[in-house]
């Protein structure tokens, strides 16, 4: 069942627009297509999971027949103007659950996702779900970032006893994670006693009590960056400190596939260059001008990851995880 935080979360199209998607287009839609190309068939179908607006139809130029699995009524109507608008068929997209898709054991070729996996908190029960639909010899197709969400390995991490406590970089982005212990935590709430003006305290320790804890740093983004500087400031924690939250993801989805029997065939950071026109980056892009050195993974935000785009060079950076079913 599609839990009410998931369904929540995603129902207006703006936010899964951002300008980066628009400059990254050309060197995306070569990966994309490349891979893509790479793992199926002229003739496969594709089933693409949580497709959103068809951000992931936008960068593909394949031929592939392709349907659509999405819970959200608003993002699927305006997906749907655009396959009526692109003389494809809208019915192709099916409203409905990812932890139910309305497909029979074995019946799909391949399935794809952008994005999507990391959005979902009972991950195990998604991967099962892959797994039962698929073929024999049927492939699952994964895109994520370096920035990945972190909703499915909090809650992993917190499962495990340890409460995760996001790192975050000069924009808030989330780029690796500390995991907390009993005695950390009272370490970190000791901290907080500091960063947090009083009224707010109580509902702040909530939250990061909560498996829902990262809600901490859409509300209080104030002390997001502190307690960053904390920990990192701080030796004894060092070893709190896991990798990159995009490395935890690819790790975590490569063990549930295994775990129901699927093989890997590629858990893997691509690259794709392109040289790109500085006229052509419209307003929206005021970011670069801003940053005249793009630091590593700032400019992809929530994104991808590019470098030198002052110079010209689009450097885009995506985790592809590919697997196939064996049963
Ligand atoms: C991060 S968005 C990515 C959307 C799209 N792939 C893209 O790249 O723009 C995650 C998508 O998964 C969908 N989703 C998450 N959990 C779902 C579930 N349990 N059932 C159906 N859709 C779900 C959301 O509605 C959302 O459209």
């Amino acid at each position: 069942m599609m839990t009410a935080h998931e369904a929540d979360l995603w129902h207006d199209p703006e936010t899964l627009y951002w300008p980066s998607r628009e400059l990254c287009f050309i060197p995306m839609q070569m990966l994309i297509n490349g891979v893509i190309d790479e793992y199926t068939k002229s003739e496969d179908i594709l089933l693409e999971l949580g497709s959103g607006t068809g951000a992931l139809d936008d960068y593909t130029n394949y031929s592939r027949q392709t349907k659509y699995v999405e819970g959200s009524e608003e993002l699927i109507a305006v997906h749907r103007a655009k396959l009526t608008e692109e003389g494809k068929d809208p019915d192709s997209v099916i409203q409905g659950d990812l932890y139910e898709l309305p497909f029979e054991d074995n019946s799909v070729d391949n399935v794809v996702g952008l994005l999507v996996l990391d959005a979902m908190l009972d991950l195990p029960a998604a991967v099962q779900e892959i797994h039962r639909v698929l073929k024999p010899g049927g492939k699952f197709i994964y895109f994520h970032d370096l920035r990945a969400s972190s909703n499915a390995m909090a809650l992993m991490l917190y499962e495990q006893g340890a409460i995760p406590i996001p790192i975050v970089d000069g924009r808030n982005n989330i780029t690796h994670m500390a995991t907390f212990g009993a005695t950390e935590f009272k370490w970190l709430k000791k901290q907080l006693k500091s960063l947090v003006p009083k009224s707010d305290y109580n509902e702040v320790v909530d939250l990061l009590e909560s498996t829902n804890q990262f809600d901490i740093w859409q509300h209080y983004p104030e002390v997001t960056q502190p307690i960053t500087k904390a920990i990192l400031n701080n030796p004894e924690l060092q070893d709190c400190i896991t990798p990159h939250v995009s490395e935890l993801l690819s790790m975590m989805l490569q063990q549930e596939f295994e775990a129901t029997g699927m093989k890997v065939l590629e858990n893997n950071l691509r690259t794709s260059e392109v040289l790109v026109d500085r006229s052509s980056i419209g307003p929206e892009h005021e970011l670069l001008e801003e940053h005249n050195t793009i630091e590593h993974g700032a400019f992809g935000n929530w994104y991808w990851h590019s470098e030198d785009v002052l110079a010209g060079k689009v450097l885009l950076v995506a985790n592809v995880l590919t697997f196939v079913a064996t049963k």
